[in-house]
């Protein structure tokens, strides 16, 4: 079982659509997947879960209660049914979901909260893929700390990106006198588009930074947005080239691990 955090400070750089679309590779490919949604936007929740699920939402028992150990695991657990082309009924694949809530942001709450106890109802899973929010100290000390052996640090398309990664080294760093095993897996661009110039200079410049860049690009993509509003991930769509990335990256990703 390994357990990896999506993580970037900066908002909007792809942690919930990519944590999304490596999910379904992993289910397509027989693993069994646990996403833990740690922004109180509740963004993988939403795309995993239907609406008619919603007991996920404000009076239902949520990932917070699990954490602060007011709820067992089983009765927090979700779990994700897509459509996979070519069956009527919905199909259960293996992607479960710890849901959001929208307490995430209350710094009070999840101050003492301790993991350590719990780690073993992880065990079923063959990964745990974890959705950090874009700006929230106290889960981001509570996933480097406690939660992932790994970090992956998807990057939009632009020079703020590369800056903050500093920043982010430095947590890492910082963490892994807690969690000694912790490193970054790997970043990658989350919403490229070869077809503009500066994106290329970017790709060109990630290359020669750092030596943790996986060179495996998402495209921006209407596909990569499409299916996520519609709660499959591209993994069950027909063969393209967008899908292939996927699986190439997700492949990367497990060869680091
Ligand atoms: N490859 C892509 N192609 C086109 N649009 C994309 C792609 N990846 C992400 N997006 C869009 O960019 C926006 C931000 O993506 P996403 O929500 O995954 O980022 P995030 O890092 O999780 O954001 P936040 O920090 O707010 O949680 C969303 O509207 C998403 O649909
Ligand atoms: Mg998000």
């Amino acid at each position: 079982m390994k357990k990896i955090g999506f993580f970037n400070s900066k908002g909007g750089c792809g942690k919930t659509t990519s944590l999304f679309h490596i999910a379904g590779v992993l289910a397509d490919n027989g693993m069994k997947v646990l996403a833990v949604d740690l922004d109180k936007q509740g963004d993988t929740t939403n795309a995993l879960l239907s609406e008619d699920e919603s007991e996920y939402s404000d009076n239902g028992k949520n990932v917070l209660d699990f954490f602060r150990g007011d709820a067992a695991f089983e009765d927090v657990v979700k779990k994700n049914y897509t459509k996979k082309i070519g069956c009527r009924k919905p199909t259960y694949v293996g992607i479960d979901v710890l849901p959001y809530s929208p307490k995430l942001e209350n710094q009070r709450l999840l101050k003492e909260i301790e993991l350590s106890d719990k780690m073993d109802d992880f065990n079923e899973y063959d990964f745990v893929l974890i959705d950090c929010p874009p700006s929230n100290r106290a889960i981001e000390k509570i996933v480097l700390e406690q939660l992932a052996d790994g970090i992956l640090v998807p990057m939009s398309s632009d020079l703020d990106s590369i800056r903050g990664y500093g920043a982010l080294v430095d947590k890492v760093d910082q963490a892994r006198e807690k969690n000694v095993n912790l490193n970054i897996l790997g970043i990658y661009m989350s919403m490229y588009d070869g077809r503009v110039g500066t994106q290329r200079e970017l790709l060109s410049l990630m290359r020669s930074s750092f030596d943790t860049f996986i060179d495996v690009q998402i495209p921006h993509s209407a596909a990569i947005v499409d299916s996520k509003l519609a709660g499959r991930p591209i993994s069950f769509y027909k063969k393209t080239n967008v899908k292939d990335t996927m699986e190439q990256l997700t492949q990367e990703i497990i060869n680091r691990l």
